[in-house]
């Protein structure tokens, strides 16, 4: 089965309004026609509405970089599913390293997030990977199971298929050391047994897997190539409207 890429910039809490509007120019003027390639932009929450309008019209889809699982009320600085949706998301990024161990996200939190967005119809990038001193230690493929596992809790066969898994290694992202394209691919295709064990081949065949952890143009083709990595979550680089082309074009 041929999985088409998926790449999406994590814009992370940078840029005003107006470097956002002239970043999203840019990329609509670059690669907004590109169908070869599954593209979006995660701008934060305060530039949806203006990226999200600048986009229009382009291949690149809008993405939010988190939510929260309740409808609406009293969740002060919270955002819901259907105001992502109402704002034009068609992505929400689930379970960010950030969100896990700079803001204290657990598994399950992540999963009751996971399951929200899927009821409203948002397609999670829903994150995996493990810290540095974990993979010293051996324990990789156990951590990235356990959050695989516990995050699709309850994610019917149906909603899998429209859920996109970055396999992020934390002591990779913004460090600019980049996990090998073999270490990478290792735990994608670990990733896609579990998978297959949870829902059937067909289906796991079916999911993509993106990479994501310090990719930039001069690594991305090599990383895309590896037979289970089906796209990059880009961070720093998807700043630079040139940075994030050059990554884009790889995957063409
Ligand atoms: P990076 O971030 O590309 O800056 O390493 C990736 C991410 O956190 O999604």
């Amino acid at each position: 089965m041929s999985r088409k890429l998926f790449i999406a910039g994590n814009w992370k809490m940078n840029l005003s309004r107006s470097e956002a509007g002239e970043l999203a120019r840019a990329l609509a003027a670059k690669i907004g026609h590109v169908e070869a390639v599954d593209l979006a932009v995660c701008p934060t929450m305060v530039q949806l509405a203006t990226v999200g309008e600048l986009i229009q019209g382009t291949q690149i889809a809008l993405g939010a970089q988190n939510m929260f699982y309740e409808d609406n009320g009293a969740f002060t600085g919270e955002t819901s599913a259907a105001m992502l949706r109402d704002v034009g998301c068609r992505y929400v990024i689930l379970g960010h390293s950030e969100r896990r161990h700079v803001i204290g996200e657990t598994d399950e939190l992540i999963n009751r997030k996971v399951l929200k967005a899927m009821s409203e119809g948002l397609e999670p990038i829903f994150c995996v990977g493990e810290l540095l001193e974990q993979r010293e230690s051996g324990e990789t493929m156990e951590v990235v199971r356990r959050q695989v596992e516990v995050g699709l809790e309850g994610v019917s066969a149906g909603d899998a298929a429209r859920v996109t898994i970055a396999y992020e290694p934390v002591w990779a992202i913004g460090t600019g050391h980049t996990a090998t394209p073999q270490q990478a691919q290792e735990v994608h295709a670990m990733i896609r047994e579990l998978l297959a064990g949870r829902y059937d081949a067909e289906l796991a065949d079916a999911i993509r897997i993106q990479y994501g952890g310090s990719v930039k143009p001069s690594n991305a083709a090599e990383l895309l190539n590896q037979p289970d990595i089906d796209g990059a979550l880009v961070g720093g680089a998807s700043l630079k409207a040139d940075d994030f082309t050059g990554i884009v074009q790889a995957g063409l």
